[in-house]
């Protein structure tokens, strides 16, 4: 009479591209790569900075959690290729995908450079792209489908400005909702995460008044701080068992800041 409420995750292969973080503390997809462990998956955690990648995987495996790491920089097919080689060379198959990889933009397109406008729209887009182009060939390869989940952003839907940013969160959608009607027949789900002003090192690393923080905390109709566990858990339901059934859409996480008139810093 009732579901099985097993969210179907022991044993499954996830990669979270991005998954360091901007300095020793949790970003979203370190906090994503830590639950996915918790959780049952098997974590294969990929970032520019080698580093940072390493140490998710030594918090993981402190929690006793199945997971490695791997430098590269997704923004090149081949390194693309090679990670998930990885995966399937070292465990067999690949079943959840979290393109978690974003850089911000803050300027207006008067302001902003060509040169950064190329940049930003280069790692926030071009990773999801050929990261999915390798790794849905081996979710088919499964027969059991996988699940893929992109970062966006609130400010993809309701910018502060952050022109160049905020236009490659829009893509992100784009991009998730198109793969999704792909990939359906395969079984494979797409879907997006669009955090809102979550605190976390990308954006306290370089310094964060409390006077901003606070500002940001009263953006959100329930007037409190999100972090990185808040994107993290969304991207963990999204992987799971528990949302079999969804594809191609937005989970907004702000706390409700995209009904708020308020400032969000
Ligand atoms: N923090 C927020 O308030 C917020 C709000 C909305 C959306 N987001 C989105 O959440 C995601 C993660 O944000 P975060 O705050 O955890 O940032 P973060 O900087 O801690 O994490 C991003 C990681 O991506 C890595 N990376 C960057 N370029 C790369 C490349 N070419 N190849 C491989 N790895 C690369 C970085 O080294 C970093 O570890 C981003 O997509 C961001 O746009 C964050």
């Amino acid at each position: 009479m009732y579901d099985n409420l097993d969210l179907g995750l022991i044993n499954k292969v996830a990669i979270v591209a991005g998954g360091g973080s901007a300095n020793e503390e949790i970003g979203n997809g370190r906090a994503a790569a830590i639950l996915l462990a918790e959780a049952g998956c098997k974590v294969l955690v990929v970032d520019k900075n080698e580093k940072s990648a390493n140490q998710t995987v030594d918090i993981i495996r402190e929690k006793n959690g199945v997971a490695m790491s791997v430098g590269g920089d997704l923004t090149i097919a081949g390194e693309c290729k090679k990670v998930v080689n990885l995966s399937i060379k070292t465990w067999g198959r690949l079943d959840i995908l979290d393109n978690n990889i974003g850089i911000d933009s803050r300027l207006s397109v008067v302001k902003e450079s060509e040169e950064y406008w190329d940049r930003v729209m280069d790692i926030n887009l071009k990773p999801i792209f050929l990261m999915s182009k390798y790794a849905i060939p081996e979710m088919i390869n499964s027969g059991q489908g996988g699940s893929i989940i992109n970062i966006s952003s609130i400010s993809a839907t309701r910018p502060k400005g952050y022109t160049v940013y905020s236009a490659s969160k829009g893509a992100v959608i784009s991009l998730t909702k198109a793969m999704a009607v792909d990939h359906g027949k395969n079984g494979i789900r797409v879907n997006c995460v669009l955090p809102g002003p979550v605190y976390t090192p990308m954006v306290y690393s370089k310094g964060m008044s409390e006077e901003l923080r606070s500002i940001r905390k009263r953006a959100s109709l329930l007037e409190i701080e999100g972090n990185a566990w808040d994107i993290g858990k969304a991207v963990v339901y999204l992987s799971s068992n528990w949302s079999k059934y969804i594809t191609g859409q937005n989970l907004v996480v702000d706390g409700g800041c995209s009904y708020s008139s308020r400032p969000r810093g």
